[in-house]
């Protein structure tokens, strides 16, 4: 068997919601299994609309939550063993980019500390020149160079660019995994796929994987080598992209992809979900069953579990679409 990058085993979470005293909870990661490959590298897109747990799930990838069930492993270390995981080489290991460059940033500090304190702190460059060195070469590689950052303010750039420099500061620590949990939601259209470009040519030069959360299928469309489909916690289809999206085997992946704007179309927002209920994130049936426009009573009665077919491809569904 190859040896894994990352392995996400099935790993739950729980949230209280409605205060203190609430008894309600819900299930915001249900369940998911998910791994990448070591040796090649590859973007696996997380899709699904907002709400369904894919923040959730990237922040126990990233190690601020700690999942309630299941385990994650990243090279056969496993989170949950404190002994056996340097915590300095997790933070060399994977980075993450943030949705809002805007918050990544702060007022009051040049834009280009960030990067030296990366480079000098974590210990990957000894003195100021070396990092001064790196920091310009890595900024290149995003288009961008230390010339243009230097001594300048968040303010006194674009979104676009801020994002730009935040994959550099990822990429100082030669990441073997970089999590981008919606990197593109808060860019202007016309830049957002030039970004998410930029991880199809950086997952080469750098030889690191990404995790490319998004609930736009549109930009995840030409980037993806693997798609992952969320559903209110959990995992309901999982393939190789182009298959995938050609193809889809789950009706809600379905229903996404006939969401994605084609080249040429006029932009959309995404689309609207329906509120969001505590009690069909807990559902026991399948819980796209009452949106699903093929649902049949055993949908209603029973979860259907997952299952394979083709040479990689999962689904979780009892009448899929391919099978
Ligand atoms: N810290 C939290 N406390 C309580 N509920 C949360 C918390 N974080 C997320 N949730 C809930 O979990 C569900 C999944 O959220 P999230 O992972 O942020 O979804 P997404 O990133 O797909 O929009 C949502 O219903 C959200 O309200
Ligand atoms: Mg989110």
């Amino acid at each position: 068997m190859a040896q894994k990058l990352l392995e996400i085993d099935h790993v739950s979470k729980e949230f209280r919601i409605g205060g203190m005293l609430s008894r309600k909870k819900i299930l915001a990661t249900d369940d998911v299994s998910l791994s990448i490959d070591a040796g090649k590298p590859v973007i696996l897109s997380i899709v699904g609309e907002s709400g369904c747990g894919k923040s959730t799930l990237c922040k126990m990838v990233l190690r601020l939550y700690t999942p309630d069930k299941g385990r994650i492993t990243l090279l056969g270390h496993d989170y949950a063993d404190r002994k056996g995981y340097d915590p300095n080489q997790f933070r060399l290991d994977v980075q993450p980019i943030f949705q809002n460059p805007f918050e990544t940033f702060s007022m009051r500090k040049t834009v280009d500390s960030y990067l030296y304190n990366t480079a000098l702190r974590l210990g990957i460059c000894k003195t100021r020149a070396e990092a001064d060195k790196l920091i310009d070469e890595t900024l290149h590689n995003v288009g961008m160079s230390l010339a243009v950052v230097k001594g300048k303010y968040m303010t006194q750039f674009s979104g676009g660019e801020l994002q730009r420099i935040s994959i550099a500061r990822a990429l100082i620590t030669r990441p073997k995994l970089i999590i981008a949990d919606e990197p593109v939601a808060a860019i202007d259209a016309s830049m957002k796929m030039n970004i998410v470009n930029l991880f199809k040519e950086l997952k080469e030069q750098y030889q690191v994987s990404f995790i490319y959360i998004t609930h736009d299928l549109s930009t995840a469309y030409y980037v993806s080598d693997y798609i992952a489909t969320l559903y209110r916690g959990g995992l309901i289809e999982f393939g190789p992209a182009k298959e995938l999206m050609d193809n889809p085997a789950h009706p809600y992946t379905e229903l996404l992809m006939n969401a994605v704007p084609r080249v040429g179309d006029k932009w959309k927002e995404n689309m609207v979900m329906p509120d969001m209920e505590g009690k069909e994130f807990a559902l026991t049936c399948c819980k796209f069953a009452p949106r699903c426009p093929y649902a049949t009573e055993q949908c209603r009665k029973t979860r259907p579990n997952e299952t394979s077919f083709g040479d990689e491809r999962r689904v979780s569904c009892f009448h899929p679409l391919v099978k």
